[in-house]
């Protein structure tokens, strides 16, 4: 282990390169075989489990901490969280929102939900919303990385500022989120992250290039957890989701930008996604696809040159975003 700020001020030394072990092919042999032996082990025990039938997690009485609740899926994922049962810290850097969604839920389910202020692009901010949750109400054990931008914009003429800001909010925000409150979930020995990916992480589209990169970031990161989550144990009690949820209507500049699509693209509510997304978790499915039309999607992969340029000249009309005239940014 070593401290990459302390790195940095050292000089480059490289490494020696390492003399192999005459021993190391034999070493190899051996693991190859145990390793075998586990595949058979893992296919018979899934193989069992494919007839029982598993029961959906009771999740009431958990502590569900939700960011970017105040408003959108955020706000959906709160309120179908409460009706499972769930309190519910409801965060966002608009607290009016917040706020809102807060007194709702309060008034319509029997569970505890308070608003939280914090800009979760923040690690400082971050530091006081946990010992704030933790003081007013109790380590949280479901946390939903939610808050996010969607940003559409011609890259080549895309405003710096905006590029860093949606990075921060979209997926160093996720990052630091896990990381500062996964230490409680381990001591206590139960947690779920949900992460809010994008469909746009599995099919890269024009005018979203910083989204679908910010997306594949937070894709590639709860990937990479889980690996390390397995390998430490600490399996058994974390569960990490990754939901993929298509294009929904919920900020109205965001909707005006997809109308420009000509409808073409398919615009789910954000209770349907909030009830695919909680559905899963208490099913316990790791890859949460909320659209209908995931094998399009797929296909889209395989389309050739001409065809995605037809697509994007044609059907989406991308001279909207390419124009410069209308707003060719939204945060
Ligand atoms: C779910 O868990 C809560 C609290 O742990 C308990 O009160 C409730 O009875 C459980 N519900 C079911 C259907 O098992």
């Amino acid at each position: 282990m070593y401290n990459i700020n302390e790195l940095m001020e050292r000089d480059y030394r490289p490494a020696v390169n390492p003399q192999k072990n005459s021993s190391y092919k034999l070493t190899l042999l051996v693991v190859a075989l145990k390793v075998s032996v586990v595949i058979i082990c893992d296919i018979f025990h899934w193989f069992i489990n494919l007839f029982k039938s598993s029961e959906p997690e009771n999740i009431s009485k958990k502590l569900a901490l939700v960011t970017g609740g105040g408003n959108g899926l955020g706000r959906s994922l709160c309120f179908r969280l409460a009706q499972e049962g769930c309190d519910v810290a409801v965060v966002d850097i608009d607290y009016k929102g917040a706020f809102q969604t807060a007194s709702e839920i309060q008034e319509k389910y029997k569970i505890i939900c308070k608003p939280y202020h914090c800009d979760v692009s923040d690690k400082n901010a971050i530091y006081k919303l946990k010992n704030d949750v933790e003081r007013e109400m109790r380590g949280v054990d479901i946390l939903v990385n939610n808050a996010g931008l969607l940003y559409t914009a011609n890259f080549l003429t895309s405003n710096v500022e905006d590029i860093e800001r949606a990075v921060k909010v979209n997926t160093l925000s996720q990052i630091l989120m896990t990381r500062i409150f996964i230490s409680g979930m381990i001591e206590r020995k139960y947690g779920r992250i949900m992460s809010i990916c994008s469909i746009t992480s599995i099919v890269e589209s024009p005018t979203m290039v910083t989204y679908s990169a910010t997306k594949k970031g937070v894709d590639g990161f709860i990937k990479a957890l889980k690996e390390d989550i397995l390998v430490s144990g600490n399996d058994e009690f974390i569960k990490l989701f990754l939901v993929y949820p298509d294009f929904m209507h919920t900020r109205e500049e965001i909707s005006n930008v997809l109308d420009a699509v000509k409808h073409f693209l398919p615009r789910l509510s954000p209770d349907r996604v909030a009830d695919d997304a909680v559905n899963g978790l208490i099913a316990g499915k790791e890859y949460i696809y909320a659209t209908d039309i995931m094998p399009i999607y797929y296909a889209a992969k395989f389309l050739t040159k001409n065809a995605k340029k037809h697509i994007s000249t044609s059907i989406l009309d991308s001279s909207i975003f390419f124009s410069g005239n209308i707003k060719n940014k939204t945060l």
